[in-house]
């Protein structure tokens, strides 16, 4: 494939524990421009196109995403961190980035299991176990996150992985029946599901998948 035909593939939150696994993936698929608060990694990619700045900048955001046909995210603040609200701040610059460049990017965002539109999927014990270990103002944000994405109107696709690990990949499933509370998906399973999307046709509608690891 000549570079031409080759997919533009934004990733935020790129220097995620994910990201790091999900990067190589992308470069064998198409050219990766990758935003990051800090200097990029002393062990990146070279292929990787690391732009510096705030996913809660606009203006930071679009230099990456401009151009993209799939722009993944992956920002949040981080399990040891504050929740804060830097998933919803950052979902809001990336929609208003999006809107700007006009392009019809298919968006893929990570958010997670045990918020308010995951629900259903969940029994009783289930909620509150995700409750209590993730913590409300957590999953208030992922509430916030999802939100803002369905009112956007756009066609994505939202992602909401149960617990993560770093056990090495084998396999993932989408879950469509209800999810136990033991559900476990590896960061590498997870890498591996977003550059399949990445390949994938874009959705016609907003979309959510609930995967796990097999
Ligand atoms: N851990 C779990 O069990 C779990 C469960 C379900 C869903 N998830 C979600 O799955 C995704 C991947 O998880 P992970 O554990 O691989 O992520 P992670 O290692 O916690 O990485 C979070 C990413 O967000 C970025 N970030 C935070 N604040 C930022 C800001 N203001 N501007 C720019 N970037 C910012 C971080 O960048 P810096 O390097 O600059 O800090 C980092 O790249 C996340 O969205 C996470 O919330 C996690």
């Amino acid at each position: 494939m000549t570079e031409d035909l080759m997919p533009h593939l934004a990733v935020l939150g790129a220097t995620s524990a994910t990201g790091r696994h999900l990067l190589g993936r992308l470069t064998a698929i198409g050219s990766v421009a990758a935003l990051t608060r800090q200097a990029p990694p002393e062990t990146a990619d070279s292929t990787v196109r690391w732009l510096q700045g705030d996913a809660t900048d606009v203006g930071s955001v679009f230099s990456a995403i401009k151009d993209a046909d799939v722009v993944i995210t992956m920002v949040a603040a981080s399990r040891m961190a504050e929740p804060g609200t830097v998933r919803s701040d950052a979902t809001r610059a990336l929609l208003a980035a999006l809107a700007q460049s006009g392009a019809d990017s298919h968006l893929v965002a990570v958010s997670a299991l045990g918020g308010h539109g995951s629900a259903d999927q969940l029994s009783r014990a289930a909620r509150w176990i995700y409750r209590r270990v993730v913590g409300a103002d957590r999953l208030a944000e992922v509430d916030r996150q999802e939100e803002l994405i369905r009112s956007s109107g756009i066609p994505a696709t939202i992602v909401r992985p149960p617990r993560l690990d770093d056990r090495p990949a084998s396999g993932y499933q989408e879950v469509t029946g209800k999810a136990s509370s033991s559900l476990r998906l590896h960061r590498e399973d997870l890498a591996d599901c977003l550059a399949d999307l990445a390949t994938n046709p874009p959705p016609t509608a907003l979309r959510f998948l609930t995967i796990a690891s097999v």
